[in-house]
């Protein structure tokens, strides 16, 4: 059954790959992230890891401010294929294909962990958040980002939208699962998008987005910034 729910998740997002889908979400993502990121210090990491990478577009951002080298991981193969295929630092990035839960790198092997709208799908998410805390050393850094969350109520209807099982977690209960996990100083912080918003005729309703009301208030809700330390 488990097994299932991967395969499902790596099926899933194959298909995206291929499709707009992709660079749009990078894009969609993309200001919020910038946002989360320069309100961190992350000047003395020098390896980090992007899990549920998608096209690779942080991984290289991350190498742009400096990191080191950077490590992208996704479920999906067809993601992973994308962002070699639009990898531009070729001794500094590298991808693969692995499940977020049980990433094949030693302990204390990363001093950066990032995680942009893939938490929520996992099947045993307090397992990836474990499994990052084993990977990261001491004093490392981790920066979550997510639009479905409880208090976001304007995205609750991509429940059903999507074509797989996704989990709502409150603040309260990503907070207690970090802790859990042996990660300190947690902030959350709910950012919004500096960009303008589209207008009412520039807007197109779809599964997602059924009202233009919709998408204004999950604009002004804002996207749920995490960032935390390794213990
Ligand atoms: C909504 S996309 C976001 C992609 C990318 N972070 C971005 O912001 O453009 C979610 C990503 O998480 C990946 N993903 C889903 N479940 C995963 C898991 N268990 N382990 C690793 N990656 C996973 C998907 O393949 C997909 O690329």
């Amino acid at each position: 059954m488990k097994v299932d729910r991967y395969r499902e998740l790596a099926n899933e997002f194959d298909q995206w790959a291929n499709t707009e889908r992709t660079s749009s979400m990078a894009n969609g993502h993309w200001d919020v992230t910038m946002q989360m990121l320069d309100g961190i210090d992350i000047s003395n990491c020098e390896r980090a890891i992007d899990v549920g990478c998608g096209n690779g577009w942080l991984v290289r951002e991350l190498l742009r401010r400096d990191i080191a080298s950077g490590i992208g991981v996704d479920i999906s193969p067809q993601m992973i294929v994308m962002a070699k295929q639009t990898s531009q630092f070729v001794d500094r990035e590298t991808y693969m294909v692995a499940n977020g839960e049980s990433i094949p790198l030693p302990d204390s092997s990363v001093d950066c962990v990032t995680n942009i709208e893939s938490l929520y799908y996992y099947p045993q998410p307090q397992d990836a958040l474990d499994e990052w805390a084993r990977i990261t050393m001491a004093g490392g850094r981790l920066a979550m980002m997510m639009d479905l969350y409880l208090e976001n109520t304007a995205t609750h209807n991509w429940i059903d939208a999507l074509d797989v099982p996704v989990h709502l977690f409150s603040k309260a209960q990503l907070k207690e699962m970090l802790e859990q996990a042996g990660w300190t100083n947690i902030q959350m912080t709910q950012v919004q998008d500096r960009r303008p918003m589209k207008t009412e005729a520039e807007f197109v309703t779809s599964q997602y987005w059924p009202s233009y009301e919709q998408y204004v208030s999950y604009r002004e809700t804002g996207s749920l910034c995490i960032t935390a330390v390794r213990k």
